[in-house]
């Protein structure tokens, strides 16, 4: 093929397989926190800061008190996948909110203490019971599977990318595969994908 209809076919594939939706923003989402009394104002300040931040393995300048939990990994029968960890990267970013474990104000050096998540937001440090996070999920996972599709090779739709470029971390399912913490993509509970007809879940799960 003529290298210009290459490219050409590239960026219309590409573009096609943009979510529509990807214009949403982090303002006035469940992560604004900017109209709390203990924010401060700000946005980012819970999550980020520019200086002095806490140490997490891949965490981008982080600056939230991080819990200490060990929690019990989801388990099943017919789980394919042998190498389920407890909760890396991202998904303990998540977790130092989502398990009820650390005040929502612990911060920027400050142990907070006001606002814990409570109901359906805390995880709590039972993980058996929620989709599982932090394993492999790569071309070998699908084929032994069978009924996954090939993250290398799928494109997921929502960022232009294959799933394993637009969803996976480090080639790992986290907590911020579904969701997008900014709220990039303007869905109900800040999902990636709007979950009607369960496309969210038929992005990854052939079935
Ligand atoms: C509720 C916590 C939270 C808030 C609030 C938050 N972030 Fe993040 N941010 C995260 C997490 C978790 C990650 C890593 C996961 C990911 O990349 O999706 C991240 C990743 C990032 C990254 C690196 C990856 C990327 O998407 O480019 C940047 C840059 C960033 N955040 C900027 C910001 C800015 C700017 C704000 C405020 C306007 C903000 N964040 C607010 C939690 C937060
Ligand atoms: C700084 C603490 C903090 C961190 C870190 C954090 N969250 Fe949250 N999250 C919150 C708070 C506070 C709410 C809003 C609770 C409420 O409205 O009662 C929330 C709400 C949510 C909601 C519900 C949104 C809705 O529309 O109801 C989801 C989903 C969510 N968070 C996922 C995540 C994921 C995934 C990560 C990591 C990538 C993350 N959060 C990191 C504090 C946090
Ligand atoms: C496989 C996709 C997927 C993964 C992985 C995932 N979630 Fe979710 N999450 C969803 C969907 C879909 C919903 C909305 C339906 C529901 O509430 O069950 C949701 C809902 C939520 C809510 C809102 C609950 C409510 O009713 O207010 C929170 C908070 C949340 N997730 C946090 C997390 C955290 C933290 C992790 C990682 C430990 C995580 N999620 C991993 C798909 C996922
Ligand atoms: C980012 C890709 C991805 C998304 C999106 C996703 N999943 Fe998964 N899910 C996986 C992978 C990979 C596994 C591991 C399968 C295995 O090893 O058996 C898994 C495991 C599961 C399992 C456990 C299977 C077992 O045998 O124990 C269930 C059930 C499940 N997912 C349902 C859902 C549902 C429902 C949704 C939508 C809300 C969803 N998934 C969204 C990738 C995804």
């Amino acid at each position: 093929m003529n290298n210009k209809i290459l490219v050409a076919l590239t960026v219309l594939s590409a573009s096609m397989s943009l979510n529509p939706n990807a214009n949403g923003a982090i303002s006035g989402s469940a992560h604004d926190f900017s109209n709390k009394a203990w924010s401060g104002g700000e946005i980012c300040v819970a999550c980020h800061a520019p200086h002095n931040n806490i140490d997490v393995v891949d965490a981008p300048l982080w600056n939230h008190e991080v819990s200490e939990a060990v929690y019990v990994l989801y388990s099943s029968p017919t789980f394919t996948a042998d190498d389920i960890t407890q909760p890396s990267g991202v998904s303990k970013l998540c977790l130092s909110c989502h398990d009820g474990t650390v005040a929502v104000d612990a911060f920027g050096g400050s142990e907070g203490g006001n606002t814990y998540l409570q109901g359906r937001k805390n995880l709590g440090e039972d993980l058996s019971n929620d989709h599982p996070v932090s394993f492999v999920y790569d071309s070998e996972l699908a084929t032994e599977d069978g009924g996954l599709f090939d993250p290398e090779t799928t494109m997921s739709g929502v960022a232009g990318g294959t799933i394993e470029e637009d969803m996976l971390y480090a080639g790992r399912v986290e907590c911020a595969s579904c969701h997008d913490v900014h709220n990039k993509y303007s869905n109900f509970r800040l999902l990636k994908v709007d979950n009607s007809s369960s496309a969210l879940c038929l992005t990854c799960h052939d079935k």
